[in-house]
């Protein structure tokens, strides 16, 4: 009997989850109408519960919570106000509108430490109810997932297959490319027309997923517009998108390992937002002990939080304006300390 019941729930639950689907096969519809009609009152009482436990490709379980996004950005993100507010206005505007032309292309770019992580997974906290660990959310690192050169095209294809059988299952997906200045070209190339303007490729439209890569290509430049902007005692929160815009798209040009797949998605638009995050100082630091130390319960850490952010290293050696690894190890250095 208990198995009987569970095998139902379990039926029920993918036909839950299928009837979200948009490409649904004539002959399952009727089926499924058919055991909806003969179900009705079981369904409706448990219809709501299944859609509970068992993540679906639902607003149920995806939708962008605006305020919660706004509101992580300010809070929880230090010293980045230039990347903060575009990738606000970038989700925003992408979420709120049903029929988007292509799929939202972001690129983060900075120095390590700096939250270019952080800010994915706040952005996938905002859209996915199961945040970073949703089914909809795929991270792909290329150390990790495409370590041989020599097997290329062997990746290439399965990484197309994966991207599109996961938005086949759900347009909503999201896919993180991390240490994207690593990534082979020939497998940039695998992704590009997935990041396009076509209304759809082999049936399936890919305009609903979102795209986001991480890299540290013009870090470098976006280090040294902050550094001008300090030396020349302007206040850092001045500093605007233009600012960097010239120097980031020239860096990213010019530097010959990150300027193969920057080229080529810029030549043809299909990054929607370039972001950068600038270095961060001494005070954003503090600022990320303090929050890690008020996550872990404890709000009187004030002296605590200098300690640590003082043992951290900054560069340029002269100056010592910006720490070297942003905020990266700060959870482990404030075990050391507390
Ligand atoms: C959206 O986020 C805010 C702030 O985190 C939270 O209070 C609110 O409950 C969230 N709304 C939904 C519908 O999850
Ligand atoms: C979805 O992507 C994951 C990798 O994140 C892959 O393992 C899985 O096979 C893909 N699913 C489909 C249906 O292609
Ligand atoms: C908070 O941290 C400080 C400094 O390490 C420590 O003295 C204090 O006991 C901690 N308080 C709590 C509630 O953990």
């Amino acid at each position: 009997m208990k198995t009987r019941k569970r095998l139902l729930l379990l039926l029920l639950g993918m036909l839950a989850c299928s009837a979200a689907a948009e490409a649904i096969e004539p002959i399952s519809t009727s089926i499924a109408v058919g055991m909806a009609a003969a179900l009705t009152g079981f369904l409706a009482s448990y219809q709501n519960i299944l859609y509970y436990f068992n993540e679906c490709c639902r607003s149920e379980w995806i939708s962008f919570n605006r305020t919660g996004l706004e509101a992580d950005l300010e809070n929880k993100l230090f010293g980045q106000h230039i990347a903060s507010r575009i990738v606000l206005k970038a989700v925003n505007g992408f979420m709120s509108n049903e029929n988007p032309k292509k799929p939202l292309v972001l690129s983060l770019h900075g120095w390590t430490g700096t939250g270019k992580n952080f800010v994915s997974q706040l952005i996938g906290e905002s859209i996915y109810r199961e945040g970073m660990a949703s089914s909809f959310v795929h991270i792909f690192t290329s150390e990790l997932h495409f370590p041989h050169s020599g097997q290329i095209e062997t990746y290439k294809a399965q990484l197309q297959q994966w991207i599109k059988g996961n938005v086949s299952n759900c347009a909503r997906s999201m896919f993180i490319f991390d240490e994207m200045d690593k990534m082979h070209p020939g497998l940039i190339d695998g992704i590009k027309p997935y990041l396009d303007y076509y209304d759809k490729l082999d049936g399936i439209s890919y305009r609903k997923a979102i795209f986001i890569f991480l890299s540290n290509a013009g870090g470098e430049r976006i280090t040294q517009t902050a550094l001008d902007f300090w030396t020349a005692g302007r206040n850092r929160e001045e500093m605007e998108l233009r600012d960097l815009e010239t120097d980031l798209s020239l860096s990213v040009f010019n530097n010959k390992k990150s300027g193969l797949w920057h080229t080529s998605l810029i030549d043809k638009n299909l990054v929607d937002f370039f972001v950068p995050f600038l270095p961060l100082e001494y005070r954003h630091v503090v600022q990320c002990v303090l929050a890690e130390m008020k996550a872990r319960g404890n709000t009187s850490g004030m002296k605590v939080a200098d300690q640590v952010a003082r043992d951290v290293i900054y560069f340029p050696k002269s100056e010592r304006v910006f720490a070297v690894k942003g905020c990266k190890g700060i959870e482990s250095k404030l075990d050391y300390y507390t």
